[in-house]
């Protein structure tokens, strides 16, 4: 990746409840290490939400995905605090266009020591507003029933949704 392709514009500093400041900034193809650790530090529980299946480690391939992003297509912003002297993602929040139904899957992990801060919420309201910068009116997530928290947050940020069930999962559609 070239340096003129990472859009630095994006990086943002945030305050949250518990007082602790955290930095926001695109993802880096160098960053697969921090997703895993990312991955090996949030709860079975987290990561079936944010999978919708129960994966026990990353597959190469999709760390490569999740890492290597032409930040337009597929976009994603991560959440970084310094832990042990070492930078550690808590967070990630992004989205992958379908160019054929033009609509975005997005997708939010927040690591459970960190949720409830507002980290999710803000990542997906950035998320969103990127996307929207980049022309996507559409965006959607295949979503467990019984996500709460997720349903609660969308609610929150007043977007209007429409939730259905389509091949045998449940989705939610986002209208911006
Ligand atoms: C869903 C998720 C991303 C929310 O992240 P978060 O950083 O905890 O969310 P926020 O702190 O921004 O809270 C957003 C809202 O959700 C609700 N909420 C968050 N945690 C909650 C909890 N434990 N119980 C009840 N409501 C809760 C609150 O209404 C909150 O709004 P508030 O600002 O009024 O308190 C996080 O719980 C997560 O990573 N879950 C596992 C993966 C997942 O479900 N991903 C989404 C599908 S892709």
């Amino acid at each position: 990746m070239s340096d003129e392709s990472y859009p630095h514009q994006y990086e943002c500093r945030l305050l949250l409840k518990n007082g602790r400041e955290v930095f926001i900034r695109p993802i880096l193809p160098s960053d697969g290490h921090l997703l895993v650790e990312l991955f090996n530090k949030m709860s079975p529980r987290s990561r079936y939400l944010r999978f919708m299946t129960n994966l026990r480690e990353l597959p190469e391939e999709l760390l490569h995905n999740l890492t290597h992003l032409d930040y337009y297509n597929g976009f994603a912003l991560a959440c970084l605090v310094e832990e042990d002297g070492k930078d550690a993602i808590i967070a990630v929040g992004r989205y992958s266009l379908d160019p054929d139904e033009n609509i975005a899957d997005l997708a939010l992990a927040v690591r459970d020591d960190w949720q409830q801060q507002g980290i999710g919420k803000t990542l997906l309201l950035n998320i969103i507003s990127i996307g929207k910068e980049h022309g996507i009116s559409r965006f959607g997530s295949v979503m467990d029933p019984q996500n709460h928290i997720m349903k609660q947050t969308l609610l929150e940020l007043g977007y209007q949704v429409r939730y259905f069930f389509r091949g045998g999962s449940y989705q939610v559609e986002i209208l911006v």
